[in-house]
């Protein structure tokens, strides 16, 4: 019979470089995160179902190629707190435990109707990431690093998203967003330029004209 421990029962072990205790407070930042990133993969696909109206196919294809990308968040994210010897939780009961928001509260609902909802569900998701961000810029600036680049591509859905609105050009409603969000930190505000990728970049300029992205997917 082995004497070797459990697998389960193993003590997991973190990065070099960085503390225990700021690993596990790092991983609690990054499972609230992990929270609302699955809920949004999920929000997003309910809505590429249920909208009806103008622009149906247009926002039906963007809407899952956001899908793709917050995917690819979640899985980020998971694996990031696997790294720092963590034990990421993904189940849908977990989902509905530590979510602190009810469910997106439209079904079939036009093109405008859902954007402006997936407006307010950007902003929020948005502001957590970048407090995330703030306060783990002092635990691990790796995760930050990474919540930084997640951020770019969330920030840049929401343009997506604002740009098929009505009254959303900053002179007719500077005081919407201007009373939706605080001023960025000097760290955030340091942070955002660097944060958006040349391969980001390509991506969205491609869609904004073929309505493809860069990997042809969205074609409409
Ligand atoms: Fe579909």
């Amino acid at each position: 019979m082995s004497t070797d421990t459990p697998e389960q029962e193993q003590p997991l072990r973190t990065v070099s470089g960085i503390g225990t205790n700021h690993a596990e407070e790092m991983n609690e930042l990054l499972a609230q995160r992990l929270t609302s990133v699955i809920d949004m993969e999920l929000t997003l696909k309910h809505v590429h179902w249920n909208v009806v109206g103008p622009n149906f196919i247009a926002v039906h294809e963007m809407l899952d190629t956001f899908v793709a990308e917050v995917r690819d968040i979640v899985d980020q994210i998971a694996e990031r707190i696997r790294t720092l010897g963590g034990v990421p939780t993904g189940l849908p009961g977990a989902l509905v435990k530590n979510r602190t928001w009810d469910d997106y509260s439209l079904g079939q609902a036009s093109t405008q109707e859902h954007l402006r909802a997936l407006d307010v569900v950007y902003d929020g998701i948005i502001l957590d990431h970048r407090r995330a961000i703030a306060h783990g810029a002092n635990l691990d600036p790796v995760s930050e690093g990474m919540l930084v680049d997640q951020t770019a591509t969330l920030e840049m859905q929401q343009w997506f998203v604002r740009s098929f609105l009505k009254g959303t050009q900053p002179d007719e409603d500077a005081h919407r967003f201007g009373s939706a969000d605080r001023a960025p930190t000097d760290q955030e505000a340091a942070a955002a330029p660097a944060s958006v990728s040349e391969e980001t970049g390509d991506h969205y300029r491609e869609m904004a004209v073929t309505g493809a992205n860069a990997k042809g997917e969205g074609s409409i």
